[in-house]
């Protein structure tokens, strides 16, 4: 069975990007691999600065992993953990730091973007790759799904564990990244690629009536009812097409709708109202588990004790590895 790893940040409530963009797709993994994923609420602390909120989001990812169909119960080999759980992580990141030319961090993009985004430019945020290396090499995993913003960070983690190899003989294996379609990739209300951080997120666990008055927001052109219209180029759906999949006979109908005329001609409300019932249904198991989590706690902690577990296992495998090859 091969190792996956692979984690979110806990930036807030999970929404349906992270879940097409990511967790449907560990969600389809776990039948078949050794799951690793976490919380990196480390990585978190170069955005917040608020204690209670960091709390609360960790906790809510992980709730929400579970809404969405990760199940460690029915899978044994599916281990959700805190980043936290495994304070090695940060040893394993000094030791990478140390064979890690600066320049190799000077070209890393994220961290130019989130500057320009507004995220005070720390130490932490710079060395950034190099934690998130830290992460995937210390469980030893074969393969980490991410999406196309997170391939340069593989690439720094590969070359990483191969510097560091280098110095040291073979301590880390080096891990394959499996890239996720396009189609995971869903547009926000604006159009923009869906992210908390844009504020153009819609979360599938709001309640029936704000959630269908986000849905209404997303932006469309100005195209009148009778003209035909390009589904391909609107952001409605772009995001049915994403959550449904591209060959789902629910979506090419919705095209065809799309592309009708005159008096059968479809209004973009029309488009939302199919978006927002595709919403219901696709999330209603997830809705009803997400409701049942939030008054199970002690579930939740049992996840996370289970999962911190065997990561632990792990992670103080590599780590010694790591420490004993380096000369401590
Ligand atoms: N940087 C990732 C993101 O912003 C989160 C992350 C941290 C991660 N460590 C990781 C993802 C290790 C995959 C593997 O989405």
């Amino acid at each position: 069975m091969k190792r996956v790893l692979s984690g979110l940040q806990p930036s807030g409530q999970l929404h349906i990007g992270n879940y097409a963009g990511a967790v449907r797709q560990f969600v389809d993994m776990q039948a078949d691999h050794e799951m690793f994923v976490f919380v990196a609420s480390y990585h978190a602390l170069t955005s917040t600065r608020d204690p209670d909120e960091l709390r609360k989001n960790t906790r809510q990812v992980v709730i929400d992993y579970l809404a969405f169909g990760l199940d460690p119960a029915a899978h044994p080999n599916t281990h959700i953990y805190l980043q936290q759980d495994v304070p090695q992580v940060t040893e394993l990141a000094w030791l990478l730091s140390c064979v890690c030319p600066k320049s190799q961090m000077d070209k890393a993009t994220t961290y130019k973007d989130k500057v320009a985004r507004g995220l005070p430019a720390s130490v932490g945020l710079y060395t950034y790759p190099i934690l998130q290396a830290a992460d995937i090499l210390s469980v030893d995993p074969d393969l980490v799904p991410v999406g196309k913003d997170q391939v340069q960070h593989i690439e720094i983690t590969r070359d990483l564990a191969q510097k560091f190899n280098h110095a040291y003989g073979e301590v880390f294996k080096l891990p394959d990244y499996q890239l996720r379609e396009d189609a995971g990739i869903l547009p926000g209300v604006d159009g923009q690629k869906m992210s908390k951080s844009y504020g153009n997120d819609i979360d599938p666990f709001t309640d029936e009536k704000p959630l269908r008055k986000r849905i209404m927001k997303i932006k469309t052109d100005s195209t009148p009812v009778d003209e035909p219209k390009d589904p391909e180029a609107c952001t409605v759906f772009q995001i049915f097409r994403g959550l449904a999949g591209r060959d789902d006979p629910r979506t090419r109908a919705l095209a065809d709708r799309y592309k009708a005329s005159g008096a059968d001609g479809m209004g973009y409300g029309e488009a939302k109202q199919s978006l927002y019932e595709l919403i219901l249904d696709h999330f209603a198991d997830a809705r009803k588990r997400r409701a049942e989590l939030m008054n199970n706690p002690g579930y939740v902690d049992k996840v996370l004790s289970d999962g911190a577990a065997a990561a632990q296992e792990r992670v103080t495998d590599v780590t010694q590895r790591a420490r004993r090859a380096v000369g401590l």
